[in-house]
C-alpha cells in the first residue's frame, strides 16, 4: 500500500462486537490465570500462577502490562500473599512486606499503587476473601470504565470516516475490558469506518505484536508502521487524530505514557490534528501536581540492544531505555475518561 493521499486508504467498521474481548487475567479458585503477553502473537500461553512472587515477576517482565491490568495484577498478587500468610503470627508484617515488593515491581502506572494502598487499608488478618473481593470489584470497575471511555470517546471524536494513529497497546490485553484508546477506537468502529495506523513501539513492540493482533481480531483495518514513520504518514494527511492511553496522569493533565507519545504530541500539534489521551479515573493521580514529579521507569539495556535472542547492537554499547515519557497538558486536545471529557490545557 502506498499512502499518497487519504482517498487511497481502506477504511472499515469492526466485525467484532464490544461484548467480546480477551481476558488478560482471571482469578480462578486459588490461582491466577494470565495470558503471557511476552510470547504473543507467536504463542498463546496461559500462565497458572500460585505464588505472589511469580505474579510480581510477571509484572516486571511485562507478561502482564498496561496500567489497568497492572493494577488488577497487584490486587491478585496480594490475594495470593494473603492466602500464603494467613494463620502466621507475623501476618500483618509479612503482608506489608509483600505489598512493598509488589510496589517495587514497576514505578510509573499509578493503578498499581492505588490498588496496594487500598489493600493496606483493609488488611487486618484472614484477609484473602476481602482482597479477592476487592480485586474482583476492581475488574468489574475497569470493564465498566472501558465501556464508558468508549462511549465518551465516540461522542467527542467527530468525523464520518477516520484515519487514527495509535501507540503501544491499550486494548483488552492492557486492561481487563475493551481497552482505553483501543476501546474508543473499537467503539467508533462499531458504526463508522476507520483505518488505524499502529506504531510498532520500540523496544518491546507492544504495537506490532499486540495491537495489530487485537485489531485484526476485531476486523478493524490497520497498518503497522515503525515509530520513525509516524511523521511522514501524518504528513500525507491520512491521520485525522492520534489516540493513546496513559500510565499516570498528573493533577494538571500532564500524562505519562509509553515512550514516544510525547514525540507524537509534537507531531500532532505541528500538523494541527488532535491528540487524545484515554484513561480511566484509576489512572489519574491527583496527588502528583505535574508531570515533572512522575517517576519514569528505566528498563534494562538488553531490551534495546536486541530483540529476544537476536543481538542488533555491538557488545558494550551504552544504552538509554526509559519506558515512558510525559506529554504536557498543552499538547493534549482532550483526556477522555470513564466519567467524561477533560480539557486540561484550557
Ligand atoms: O510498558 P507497558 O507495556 O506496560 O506500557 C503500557 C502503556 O504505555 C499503555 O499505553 C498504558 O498502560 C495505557 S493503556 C492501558
Amino acid at each position: 500500500m502506498v499512502i499518497r493521499m487519504k482517498s487511497s486508504l481502506q477504511y472499515g467498521t469492526a466485525t467484532q462486537p464490544l461484548n467480546e474481548f480477551i481476558r488478560s487475567i482471571r482469578l480462578v479458585r486459588d490461582e491466577i490465570l494470565m495470558l503471557d503477553q511476552t510470547l504473543l502473537p507467536i504463542e498463546e500461553e496461559t500462565l497458572v500462577i500460585r505464588d505472589y512472587r511469580q505474579c510480581i515477576e510477571a509484572i516486571k517482565m511485562l507478561r502482564i502490562r498496561g496500567a489497568p491490568a497492572i493494577g488488577v495484577a497487584a490486587g491478585a498478587a496480594a490475594w495470593l500473599a494473603a492466602m500464603e500468610f494467613e494463620g502466621k503470627g507475623d501476618y500483618l508484617e509479612l503482608m506489608h512486606k509483600a505489598l512493598d515488593e509488589i510496589e517495587a515491581s514497576r514505578p510509573t502506572a499509578v493503578n498499581l499503587f492505588k490498588a496496594t494502598q487500598a489493600i493496606r487499608k483493609i488488611i487486618q488478618g484472614n484477609d484473602a476473601g476481602r482482597i479477592l473481593e476487592f480485586t474482583e470489584n476492581l475488574i468489574d470497575y475497569e470493564i465498566e470504565a472501558c465501556k464508558n471511555m468508549g462511549i465518551h470517546g465516540a461522542e467527542e471524536i467527530k468525523g464520518e470516516k477516520l484515519g487514527i494513529l495509535t501507540h503501544c497497546n491499550t486494548g483488552s490485553l492492557a486492561t481487563v475490558g475493551i481497552g482505553t484508546a483501543l476501546g474508543v477506537i473499537r467503539t467508533i468502529a462499531q458504526d463508522r469506518p476507520v483505518h488505524v495506523f499502529v506504531d510498532e513501539t520500540r523496544p518491546l513492540l507492544q504495537g506490532a505484536r499486540l495491537t495489530t493482533w487485537e485489531l485484526m481480531q476485531s476486523g478493524i483495518p490497520c497498518t503497522l508502521i515503525t515509530d520513525n514513520m509516524a511523521a511522514s504518514v501524518i504528513a500525507t494527511g491520512a491521520v485525522d487524530c492520534v489516540i493513546t492511553g496513559a500510565d499516570r496522569i498528573a493533577a494538571n493533565g500532564d500524562s505519562a505514557n509509553k515512550i514516544g507519545t510525547y514525540g507524537l504530541s509534537i507531531l500532532a500539534k505541528h500538523h494541527d490534528i488532535p491528540l487524545y489521551i484515554v484513561a480511566p479515573e484509576s489512572t489519574i493521580d491527583r496527588d502528583t501536581p505535574t508531570g515533572e514529579q512522575i517517576d519514569i521507569e528505566e528498563r534494562k539495556p538488553e531490551e534495546v540492544v536486541g530483540f529476544r535472542e537476536v543481538r542488533t547492537a555491538p557488545n558494550g554499547c551504552k544504552v538509554y531505555n526509559p519506558a515512558f515519557d510525559v506529554t504536557p497538558a498543552e499538547n493534549i486536545a482532550a483526556i477522555i475518561t470513564n466519567t467524561g471529557i477533560w480539557h486540561p490545557g484550557s
